[in-house]
């Protein structure tokens, strides 16, 4: 079930360096082990491997180490002296790649070894070459496991605990099912490891696990850092309005998780609208309707962090969250990361090239929720039909949607409703963002406590009639926005 015959093939041919960057090493050395012993290119081979602490051994037949050879450069010159063949896998020599005496041999032994006989395979989580010796040298990979392999390994946690508790693990077929296909993306030691914690904390599979596990793979995966979990979800109820984008997720979900026949999962949307209204929260509130992970893309840390990378490090992070999937990909203000007069010679350029051609080709079930405020910065391509599956536009909250945003607020400081008189307050608030109509209720909660007083419907009348909206500024910047959002968008509202 893995890709043994590759490295098989790469061994039976005449390059002498073979780099293998994995977590596995154990399970690696295995199979360098059966195919040296099974003999490959017809000859049985030696095989030993090194570390700076053991020196060389031999370990196709069980012999000792010999701890005088545990220095670099040692090891290197030997390998280069003996006139046998044989296979070396140097264990974790990336830390001395920095000594040109160690390039230097490894080079004499990539030409003088183009017999073939003599093998040196380097085997680190990270390897990073020099690109002379890169060219002399052949790269393989271990296949990641596969469906099947990975419900053999839950099923060996699930016999494990069988074997130590009283009673049989209690599974929930489904969320045997998700398990099994969330741990896709992981090494098998990995994936093993997450299948015990979530057996073994409860003797059970059951859906309660499935966050945490995500949660753990996540961190597993996180190496670099423009994408981040997202821990804290929005529930539904606390967004208010927005009745158009809610339905249409909740039409979707089952898609996603790839339950539909005949249907592609959905690609996913843009948010597109005045600043305050609810873009941020309604994508945040996606992944809970969808009853996916959350992940957020960060264009501003792909350029700062990774100067110079950027674009590996974005197809870096769209891999990452497609080994994730399925889940929600949250791009907020994207327009940000992509603005186009920064005379930053055609890097925002090939950075939404990158972005599109994966969006257009992708499979895995990524759901991306882009928001944007600023549509001078939008670049045209972006918002092209067919890109998204829909553009949204969130508008200020009409009457009926502020009292639902007032209601919200009040009641998550823990506000009785009942006594308030809603109908006015939303009426009093018009042209106010859900932002703001927030930003209100806390300060009249500040100045009723400093007064001792409580909170009524006075006092928050007070404190909104004293706030200029945003929307009285900004009124044409807002027509504008209508005016663009018309042709090219649907409500959300
Ligand atoms: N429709 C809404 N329902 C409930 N709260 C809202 C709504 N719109 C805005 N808010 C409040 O204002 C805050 C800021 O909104 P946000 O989603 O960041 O706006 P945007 O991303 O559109 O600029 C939210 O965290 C929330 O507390
Ligand atoms: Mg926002």
């Amino acid at each position: 079930m893995d890709n043994r015959h590759d490295l098989n093939v790469i061994l039976s041919s005449r390059v002498a360096i073979i780099l293998v960057e994995t977590l596995d090493e154990k399970r690696f050395l295995g199979m360098l082990l059966e195919l040296s012993s099974g003999g490959f290119g017809g000859r049985k081979k030696p095989m030993f491997r090194w570390s700076v602490t053991e020196g060389l051994r031999r370990i196709d037949l069980d012999m000792a180490a010999q701890s005088h050879n545990t220095d670099p450069t040692g090891i290197l010159k030997h390998i280069l002296a003996v006139d046998a063949p044989g296979i070396y896998a140097l264990l974790d020599f990336h830390p001395y790649l920095d000594d040109p005496v160690n390039i230097r041999l490894l080079k004499d032994i990539a030409v003088e070894s183009d017999d073939g006989a003599r093998k040196v395979v380097l085997v680190s989580h990270e390897l990073k070459m020099p690109p002379d010796l890169e060219r002399l040298s052949a790269r393989f990979e271990i296949a990641l496991p596969d469906d099947n392999e990975r419900a053999s390994i839950v099923t060996d946690v699930v016999r494990e605990w069988n074997a130590e508790n009283p009673g049989r693990v209690k599974v929930d077929p489904h969320a045997e099912d998700l398990l099994i296909r969330n741990l896709a993306g992981l090494t098998r030691a990995d994936t093993a490891r997450l299948a015990h914690g979530a057996i073994f904390a409860d003797g059970a599979i059951a859906a309660s696990d499935l966050p945490n596990v995500m949660k753990a793979k996540y961190e597993l995966l996180n190496r670099h850092g423009a994408l981040s979990f997202e821990y804290e979800t929005v529930r539904l109820s606390d967004v208010g309005g927005l009745r158009n984008l809610k339905r249409w997720l909740e039409q979707r979900r089952a898609a996603l998780s790839g339950n539909v026949a005949g249907l592609e999962p959905p690609k996913g949307l843009m948010l597109i609208g005045v600043q305050g209204c609810g873009k941020s929260l309604a994508a945040k509130a996606a992944a809970g309707i969808l009853n996916v992970p959350l992940l957020r893309l960060d264009f501003g840390a792909l350029y700062n962090k990774f100067h110079g990378e950027t674009e590996r490090n974005l197809r870096e992070s769209l891999q990452q969250a497609e080994v994730m999937s399925p889940c929600v990909l949250w791009i907020d203000e994207m327009e940000k990361g992509l603005a186009t007069d920064s005379g930053d010679s055609g890097l925002s350029r090939r950075v939404l090239g990158t972005f599109l051609t994966w969006m257009s080709e992708k499979k895995r079930s990524v759901f991306v929720v882009a928001t944007a405020n600023n549509i001078s910065l939008l670049p045209p391509e972006l918002v092209r039909k067919g890109r998204f599956d829909e553009i949204f536009f969130v508008d200020l909250p009409d009457m009926k949607t502020r009292e639902t945003i007032i209601q919200i607020h009040l009641q998550n400081r823990g506000s009785e409703i009942n006594t308030f008189d809603l109908a006015t307050l939303a009426d009093t608030t018009e042209g106010f963002s859900g932002a703001e109509i927030e930003q209100g209720i806390l300060s009249a909660m500040y100045t009723v406590n400093a007064n001792n007083t409580g909170l009524t419907t006075d006092s928050l009348l007070a404190e909104f009639e004293r706030t200029k909206p945003l929307s009285v500024v900004m009124r044409e910047q807002i027509e504008e926005l209508r005016y663009w959002a018309a042709e090219r968008t649907v409500p959300a509202d």
